[in-house]
């Protein structure tokens, strides 16, 4: 049967680095205190004007469909992931179908936040198994920098996040046992609202019953977006830092062993892991819990934090860019994140 393999690969960070001790000028915090927690060191954030997700996501699929060997116009479909979209509505997709001037193809967002490139990779992956499409470009991309609060009421989630965007190009291969594996897709909303950014939206005061004691109950409901909410910081990111670590150390190594049972293999079989990049101690977790050695884990959370949905795009491309991923390695990807949803997939490359 028809299956897709990853035909090109590309990244793109911006250029502005922040350290752990640049941030200290906006909150208080410690290069100690981040480094100790989380393994990162510094993050790269977009220019404040110009650099958007899109224009990001378009600069790492430019290399994409150039290593795939085709032209924009090739692209028969895109699937883009983010959280932090340029607009609240359209999507990105149909954005970079503009600056790539691309056929009138189909343009599909994904919304599941670190998950989100596994998300879209499945998807993709399905469209060229049924013969609908021949290449499907996959973009996952963030700007973080613009959707975080700088002062010390948002540290426990700003110091984590970057910018940053990594794309593939999804093509048909029907080489038996290489390609896209297999992909493994899981959510549990019971817990949607400890890794949440509330405004602009819809809700109702459903989720103040979960104690979240630093908004204010009259800034709910009647308008996507209100002073009050602002206010209230509503239009940051929430997260519930020690309940997302306790659910990820679970759900990582469960979703991978999914992955690896679906195709009659086992943790010594992975060449190289690449893990969404959500917090060292994370990685380094389910390294032991595989019994993996360092050479087959790939994180460079250090360099860029976590860049969500663009984070296994752009581990993957900096790990094949430095040949650390070659021909016929078994390659697996896994991600954990807001929603929750967590994902996998495994890739013979
Ligand atoms: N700098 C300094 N102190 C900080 C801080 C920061 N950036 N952020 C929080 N703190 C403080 C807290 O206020 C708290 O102080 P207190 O003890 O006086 O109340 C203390 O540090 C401990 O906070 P806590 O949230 O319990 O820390 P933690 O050890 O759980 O580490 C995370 C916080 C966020 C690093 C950790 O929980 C984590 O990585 N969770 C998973 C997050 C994740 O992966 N998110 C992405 C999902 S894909």
């Amino acid at each position: 049967m028809q299956h897709s393999k990853i035909a090109g690969i590309g990244m793109y960070v911006p250029k502005n680095v922040y350290t752990n001790t640049d941030l200290t000028n906006f909150m208080d915090t410690s290069d100690e205190w981040i480094q100790e927690r989380t393994g990162i060191k510094e993050r790269r954030y977009a220019d404040r004007t110009g650099e958007t997700t899109t224009t990001m996501g378009v600069e790492a699929a430019k290399i994409a469909i150039e290593r795939a060997g085709i032209t924009p116009q090739d692209i028969d479909f895109i699937v883009f992931a983010t959280l932090s979209p340029d607009y609240y509505f359209p999507g990105c997709g149909v954005l970079v179908q503009r600056a790539l001037q691309m056929k009138e193809v189909g343009a599909l967002d994904i919304r599941n936040q670190c998950s989100g490139f596994i998300y879209a990779l499945s998807v993709a992956d399905q469209f060229i198994k049924t013969g609908m499409y021949k290449n499907i470009l996959v973009i996952g991309s963030e700007k973080h920098s613009f959707g975080m609060d700088f002062t010390t009421r948002g540290r426990n989630v700003s110091v984590i996040f970057g910018d940053g965007a990594g794309a593939v190009v999804l093509q048909p291969t029907s080489k038996e046992g290489h390609g896209i594996l297999s992909t493994h897709l899981h959510s549990d909303g019971g817990d949607a609202e400890l890794l949440a950014m509330f405004n602009p939206g819809t809700h109702s005061n459903h989720w103040l019953d979960k104690k979240l004691a630093d908004y204010d109950e009259a800034a709910i409901g009647e308008t996507f977006m209100s002073h009050q909410m602002i206010d209230n910081g509503q239009n940051f990111a929430y997260m519930d830092g020690p309940a997302v670590f306790k659910k990820a150390v679970v759900k990582f190594p469960e979703v991978i062993g999914e992955a690896l049972a679906a195709n009659n293999l086992k943790p010594s079989d992975i060449d190289m892991l690449v893990p969404h990049q959500a917090n060292l101690r994370i990685a380094q977790f389910v390294q032991q819990t595989l019994k993996l050695s360092d050479d087959k884990v790939y994180n460079n959370i250090q360099k860029y934090g976590n860049t969500t949905a663009a984070s296994i795009p752009i581990a993957l491309c900096e790990a094949w860019e430095a040949g650390k991923v070659k021909e016929g390695d078994l390659v697996c990807l896994a991600a954990f994140g807001s929603g929750f949803t967590w994902a996998s997939a495994l890739v013979r490359w």
